[in-house]
């Protein structure tokens, strides 16, 4: 794995960060005590958040073998967070160790993270790609070594809880998203 952009060197922990929060709600290990006590803070206020975080991993688990199973053999996964094993890759590759995935998110820190602990199968590949998810040209463009998108082979995209788009953004720019995409490759 590659990866595209250097990272960003600083990383801040002095203060909690979203991803690193949603690690400790999935009890990964790329956190630190400021991320924990946020973390137990939420938790207190409201236990769902732990258990739809838990839930939403175990969706990506369950759908990502789903489609590995049914032949498909390359993944996008836009809004990939800090990996927590199994991550997709681990997945997919398990069933087909060819499979091809390309992540992507829009945080340095979790670029930093998947450069230290993204690596595929030698048969399969797995790159990671920093963009943001309302750029899809751009990911596109970025993915298309690794990805077979021109011959329109089935190529799921998994937005799973890519919290801006999905969850905090205003409709008024989250429609015009999801319109982007789905002229920039009506097939994910
Ligand atoms: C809660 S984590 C989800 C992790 C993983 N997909 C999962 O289901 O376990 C959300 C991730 O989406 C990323 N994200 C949020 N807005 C984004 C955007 N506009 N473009 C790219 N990534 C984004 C965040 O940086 C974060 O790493």
């Amino acid at each position: 794995m590659t990866g595209t952009e250097p990272a960003a060197a600083y990383i801040d922990t002095t203060r909690p960060h979203p991803a690193r929060v949603y690690d400790w709600f999935l009890g990964g290990k790329d956190n630190y005590p400021v991320d924990e006590e946020l973390g137990r803070r939420i938790t207190a206020i409201d236990q769902g958040a732990l258990r739809a975080a838990r839930a939403n991993r175990a969706f990506m688990h369950r759908a990502t073998r789903t489609l590995a199973e049914s032949g498909v053999r390359q993944f996008l996964d836009i809004g990939t967070g800090i990996p927590t094993a199994p991550n997709l890759h681990q997945i997919a590759q398990s069933v087909t160790p060819g499979a091809r995935v390309v992540y992507v998110d829009n945080d340095p820190i979790v670029l930093a993270h998947a450069h230290a602990l993204l690596r595929g199968t030698p048969e399969g590949a797995t790159e990671y790609v920093q963009a943001d998810a309302r750029d899809p040209s751009t990911i596109l463009e970025r993915a298309a070594p690794v990805l077979d998108l021109d011959r329109r082979w089935p190529c799921p995209s998994s937005p799973c809880s890519t919290s801006s788009p999905t969850r905090t953004a205003p409709t008024t720019w989250c429609r015009p998203w999801s319109t982007r995409w789905h002229r920039a490759a009506p097939w994910c």
